[in-house]
Order: structure tokens, then C-alpha cells, then sequence
């Protein structure tokens, strides 16, 4: 099928030659203006119906989210709002939109609207802006990547082992879960199940990618994560895209180091090469601004604030120095905190992440060197005995959007940490191989993709930068 992108039409400096488009009609407005979407770009293309030649049973069925054929002259517009127009000598409809029943009609719908119809909200400008954003971001993840020399691994979805140790896993089996077989002690019998033992999602790549690193040297992985622990909020999703480096004979400096030049390489890139979704989005932002009261709206527009992010180092500072400036903040002293800040060792909540970022230091923060009771069991043990050389990197508006450590290489040390935090050893004995052989200094990271996605959209809700999001008790689509 032949047919011109209306992205390339709008950009068009040759006149008064025949082209077709198609698309989805948008809008029509007189029985003689169709706003015609194809998807290429946000912009809508103006095709001019000749109504005085034109059935009534085709103008009838010109209805906005009807997929059309156009053909005619492109010609220079004298209207205004755009610079191109279609005179059309032939409309044909592809598919009809009955107007009773579609769902988007010609005018602002809420995203929360939107997200109840998530198959159809792509059909907008603001989930053309996100999504073509999203992609840009992928993108650019593996160009910073590939011209590193990193190399891609996907790491298995379906796993034996939890990858955190925190227990938020969803379960695979094939087991008739409601007549399931029973070991002789009235446990359900997993031997029986199809890999022979209990599975699940995995919840990070990071495990198989450290066995990937240690003979790659650098790997990354990027793929979908699974989380089955309370989502109901802004910030998390039950299944998220995760992108993973793992580096070895690195630390947790090099580290640092790494995470911040990915995320200014990737902002910088949407930067350049998502403008128009950019723009529009920061329009949007800007217009959301004007409805909240003046001391609530914020400083910096959406695209003053990526441009900020890159022109600033991230500031580093450890748990200890957190803790210390938490406790003396005003509201802390206030008890405006939900949770006040009392004692060394208490893991921070977002509340406290964002006080740092968007107060304090009003910058993106790099915080290192948590409790190691409150961290992952493979994080390395710092020479203190009580942190561990973890890093979070804390955006404004998001929270944390970066996790990461230097790894545990000593064989001992990370098996009494397995021990200490009930980690089984026995169905980590793969892992623990890396150790056992050719054991080295090594880090990584995870970035949640989402969170990205979300800070550099300028959107709210995570839900809407994912296309079908899955939360609890949500799983239509
Ligand atoms: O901090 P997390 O749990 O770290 C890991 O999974 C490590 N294995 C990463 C590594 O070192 N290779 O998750 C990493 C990031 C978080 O910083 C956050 O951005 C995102 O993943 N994330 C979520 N995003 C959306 N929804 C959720 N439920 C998320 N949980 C974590
Ligand atoms: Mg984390």
C-alpha cells in the first residue's frame, strides 16, 4: 500500500503534486475540514473535503476515530494553524467509528479516564509524546551501551531463585492449583510441577548478569521485572522494565560514575532528539502548573529541569550524612515527617528522599553506603562491619530511580551474609561459583525504566508511561 506519512507532509517544501494519506480522522469540522492523524507526529494534517462532490453516505461516515483514505493536491495553506493542506479529490473509508459508542472524543479527556481505556489512549497526542519518548529512551540505553562495548544479555524470565531475597514473587507452576500433589507431610509437591521444582518471576536480572560480567567483563541487561509486593502507588508497577550494567573489576566509585553518565547520556539524547514530544509535553506541564496554587507550582519547566539535570553533577553523600541532615531538617523538627527520623539505621522513606533532593540539595542525589540490615545480601560489606557499599540515585519528583552496589566478591563474607539474612545457599550455589572461581571486584545497577521514562515526560503517574500497566487488581488488557 502506498501512501505518504503526514510527518513528512507537514515538513513539505514541493506543492501542487497528488498524494495519499492515511490515517485516523481526529476531527471534522463543517462537513469540509478532516484533522487527519496518522501517527507519524503530533501534528494533524488538514485534508479538504469537496462536500458538493462528495456522497452523503461517505460524509456521514467521516466521524472522528474512523481510519480514512485521502487523495488530492498538497497545496500551501491560507488558514490558519497550519502550513499544508490535502484538497481531496477521493475520501474512502477504511474503517468506520461509530460516534455513539468511540470512546475519545474531540476535546481534553483526564489521564485517569484515559487509563481505563489504555488500549485506545495511543490514539492521543499526550500517549504519542510518552510513547515515542519511551522508545527514544530504549534507544538511546543501548547506543550508550553499545558504544561502551557492553554487551546484551537477556536473563531468564521464569527463575528458581529471588534475586532480592525479599520474597515479592510471583509464582509459575502448571499445577492444578486446586487439587494440587502433596509431599508426604501435606506440602504442595513442586517436584511434580513442570521444571520439577517452584518457579517464578524474576524480579531482577542482576545474579545471572554478575555470571555474565565475570567473563564479559561488561554486560547489560534490559527486560522485564516482576514484583509482587504492594503497587498501589505513583511510583511502582507489579511488572517493570529494569535495564541492569554489571561491571567487574570496578567499584562502587566506578560505579557512580557510570549510572551518572548513562542518565545525562539518555536526558541529553531525548533532549536533542524528541523535541516536538518534548515540547508538547512541556507545554502540557506548564498548563497543569497554572491550576495549582502559586507557592505549589515549581520552579523549573520540564525542559529547564533535564537541562538542569545535565549541566550539575549529582551530589554525593552517604546514609550517615543523610541521616544527620534529616534529623536537623525543619520538618523534621516540626514532625511534619510521617515518619520522623530518630536514629541511625532506619531505612528512608520517600518522604525523606525527596526532602534531600528537592530542598536540600535541590539536585539529583547519589546516597551510598546504607545499613547493611536494610540492603540486599550481596551488597559488600564495608570495612565498618555495619554499611554496605550500596548506592541509590534520588531524582526530584521521583524518588529513587537507581539501585545499585559494589558486589560482595569474598566467598566467607557473602556467605555469612546469606546466612545472617536467610538467604538458602543450596539453590544459590551457581552464584556462589563466581566466587569460587576467579572471584573480582565487581558492580552494578538497576535502573527502573518506568522511573525514567517518568522524569523525563514530566509525568505523573507511572501508569501512564507504561502501556498496559499492572498493578493489583488490574490486569485487563
Ligand atoms: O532497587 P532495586 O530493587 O534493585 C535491584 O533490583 C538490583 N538487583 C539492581 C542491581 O543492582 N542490578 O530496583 C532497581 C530499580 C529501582 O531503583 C527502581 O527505579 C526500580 O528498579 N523499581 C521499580 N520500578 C517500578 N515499580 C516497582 N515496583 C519497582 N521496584 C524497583
Ligand atoms: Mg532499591
Amino acid at each position: 500500500i502506498s501512501r505518504e506519512k503526514i510527518s513528512d507532509l507537514l515538513q513539505s517544501t514541493t506543492f501542487d503534486r497528488e498524494v495519499t494519506v492515511m490515517g485516523w480522522v481526529r476531527t471534522f469540522r463543517n462537513n469540509q475540514f478532516i484533522a487527519l492523524n496518522d501517527g507519524s507526529c503530533m501534528g494533524n494534517l488538514q485534508v479538504v473535503v469537496d462536500f458538493n462532490n462528495t456522497d452523503d453516505a461517505i460524509l456521514k461516515r467521516i466521524n472522528t476515530g474512523a481510519a480514512i483514505k485521502a487523495t488530492g493536491q498538497l497545496v500551501e495553506s491560507l488558514g490558519k494553524g497550519q502550513t499544508v493542506e490535502v484538497k481531496a479529490t477521493s475520501v474512502e473509508i477504511l474503517g468506520d467509528s461509530d460516534p455513539e459508542k468511540f470512546p475519545l472524543q474531540p476535546k481534553k479527556h483526564s489521564l485517569e479516564f484515559l487509563r481505563e481505556i489504555a488500549h485506545l489512549r495511543f490514539r492521543t497526542n499526550t500517549f504519542n509524546a510518552v510513547f515515542k519518548l519511551r522508545h527514544a529512551l530504549a534507544f538511546a540505553i543501548h547506543q550508550f551501551f553499545n558504544e561502551r562495548g557492553f554487551v546484551y544479555m537477556h536473563t531468564p524470565i521464569i527463575t528458581a531463585s529471588d534475586a532480592e531475597g525479599a520474597g515479592e514473587m510471583f509464582k509459575v507452576t502448571t499445577l492444578d492449583l486446586d487439587n494440587p500433589p502433596k509431599t508426604e507431610n501435606g506440602a504442595i509437591n513442586y517436584a511434580e510441577d513442570f521444571f520439577g521444582r517452584a518457579t517464578n518471576l524474576t524480579v531482577s536480572g542482576q545474579l545471572e548478569g554478575e555470571l555474565a560480567a565475570m567473563a564479559f567483563g561488561q554486560i547489560y541487561t534490559f527486560g522485564p521485572t516482576f514484583r509482587a509486593e504492594n503497587s498501589n502507588t505513583t511510583r511502582h508497577l507489579a511488572e517493570f522494565w529494569m535495564m541492569e550494567p554489571e561491571i567487574a573489576f570496578a567499584d562502587l566509585e566506578d560505579n557512580m560514575n557510570l549510572a551518572e553518565d548513562m542518565l545525562k547520556f539518555v536526558i541529553k539524547y531525548a533532549l536533542e532528539n524528541c523535541k516536538e514530544e518534548l515540547e508538547f509535553l512541556n507545554n502540557r506541564l506548564l498548563e497543569e502548573e497554572k491550576q495549582k496554587p502559586q507557592q505549589e507550582r515549581s520552579e523549573l519547566s520540564l525542559i529547564e529541569k533535564l537541562n538542569f539535570c545535565l549541566s550539575n553533577d549529582f551530589e554525593r553523600i552517604t546514609y550517615t550524612e543523610a541521616i544527620n541532615i534529616l534529623k536537623a531538617s525543619k520538618p523534621n523538627q516540626k514532625k511534619q515527617f510521617k515518619y520522623l527520623i530518630d536514629s541511625w539505621g532506619a531505612d528512608l522513606q520517600s518522604e525523606h528522599e525527596r526532602y534531600l533532593v528537592e530542598k536540600h540539595f535541590k539536585k539529583p542525589v547519589i546516597l551510598t553506603d546504607y545499613p547493611k540490615d536494610i540492603k540486599s545480601f550481596y551488597m559488600r560489606l564495608n570495612d565498618d562491619g555495619k554499611t554496605v557499599a550500596a548506592m541509590d540515585i534520588l531524582f526530584p519528583g521521583i524518588g529513587e530511580i537507581v539501585g545499585g552496589s559494589q558486589r560482595e566478591e569474598r566467598l566467607d563474607i557473602l556467605k555469612e551474609r546469606m546466612v545472617e539474612m536467610h538467604v538458602p545457599q543450596d539453590e544459590l550455589s551457581w552464584y556462589l561459583d563466581t566466587r569460587r572461581f576467579g572471584s573480582a571486584p565487581h558492580a552494578g545497577f538497576g535502573l527502573g525504566f518506568e522511573r525514567l521514562v517518568l522524569f523525563v515526560s514530566g509525568m505523573t503517574n507511572i501508569r501512564d508511561v507504561i502501556a498496559f500497566p499492572r498493578f493489583p487488581k488490574s490486569a485487563e488488557f
